[in-house]
């Protein structure tokens, strides 16, 4: 059930009214096959300071522009022949691709926080699909939650988070696959991970036939060096415990693979049988329902570093990290 009066499941009458809205400027949450977003025309900027002002988001973070496809996505960013090649075999889906700004694109400068660069990604979900199209816009949207706080996979998340302060959350039902989108920037010939996400890294370079770079200075700073790159972001209410072999009173277990120390508190396992992928859709989900009154801490198992556990143990890192 929804669970407010701004929540409407994402039928096409749904769709058309949320269009609408944002076409006059408000902000609508939708799934993408990641996480929800925070959805507004790219190209108002009332609306755009509307996203930073809802979720409490420091201005210097850019946001992601959506679109429905490469040919949009070229009215605003300069795909050279590597970043046409990967949003040609990976679009729609779980990829942003940072190019340079197209002179003229027409976005709002808040949306790029001044930068030259901007994150474009073309989502894979049919209802995202269908807003775009109907809106006629490019949509900024981060993940619909409060700065800093866990990513929402369900329309009650988001509800819950910032429910009474935008037009319309359109309900999709869970998002396919938890987490964000990988980030990559392209300069020149390379490919940068700015970000890990839900498109593993080996798959983009199995694709490219060569190893990515990593972004400096990779989550270990809590100054803004590079957007995007907090070291204390994803945090539930609870402090996060990571590579915990055992559980302490008070403590809550996040678990993962098929062994898993006795925990008399709330406890959930992320994979029983130790598959990454499986782990990746559950873990926010996880987060948030482990965060109860009565937990001081969640205690989090060791998750292996291939395929989407390096962007899961990426997230448990931040969610760990001292907060400011
Ligand atoms: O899966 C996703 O990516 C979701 C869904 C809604 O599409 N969106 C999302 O947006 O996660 P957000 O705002 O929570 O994260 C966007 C990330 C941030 O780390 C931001 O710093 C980075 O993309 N980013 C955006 N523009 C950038 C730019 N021009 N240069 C470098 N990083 C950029
Ligand atoms: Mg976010």
């Amino acid at each position: 059930m929804p669970s407010d009066m701004t929540t409407k499941f994402a039928d096409s009458n749904a769709i058309a009214e949320a269009a609408a809205h944002l076409r006059e400027g408000a902000l609508v949450a939708f799934a993408t096959e990641t996480v929800y977003g925070l959805g507004a025309d790219a190209t108002n900027s009332k609306a755009i300071a509307e996203i930073f002002a809802t979720k409490g988001r420091p201005r210097f973070n850019p946001l992601i522009v959506h679109v429905p496809d490469l040919e949009m996505a070229k009215n605003y960013g300069v795909f050279n022949a590597t970043a046409a090649k990967l949003a040609g075999r990976f679009w729609p889906g779980a990829l942003t691709l940072v190019v340079p700004k197209r002179v003229g694109s027409g976005l709002a400068d808040l949306v790029t926080a001044g930068l030259e660069s901007v994150a474009l990604r073309s989502p894979d979900h049919p209802h995202a699909q269908a807003l775009l199209r109907a809106a006629k816009r490019p949509l900024a949207a981060p993940s619909a939650n409060r700065s800093g706080a866990v990513s929402p996979t369900t329309a009650e998340h988001v509800a819950r988070d910032l429910g009474d302060t935008i037009a319309m959350v359109l309900d999709s039902g869970p998002t396919p696959l938890g987490l964000e989108s990988t980030v990559l920037g392209v300069d020149g010939e390379d490919a940068v991970l700015l970000r890990p996400g839900a498109l593993a890294r080996e798959e983009i370079e199995r694709f490219l036939g060569t190893p990515l770079k990593t972004a400096p200075p990779n989550g270990k700073t809590n100054t803004p060096t590079a957007p995007g790159q907090l070291a204390s972001h994803y945090a539930p209410r609870a402090a996060v415990r990571l590579n915990a072999t055992d559980v302490q009173t008070g403590e809550a277990l996040l678990a993962f693979g098929p062994h898993v120390p006795p925990c008399d508190g709330p406890h959930y396992n992320l994979s029983p049988t130790g598959d990454v992928t499986e782990a990746a859709v559950h873990l926010f989900a996880a987060l948030r329902a482990l965060d109860q009154n009565g937990v001081t801490t969640i205690a989090v198992m060791p998750i292996p570093e291939t395929g989407l556990g390096e962007a899961i143990n990426d997230r448990l890192a931040r969610a760990a990290a001292p907060r400011s």
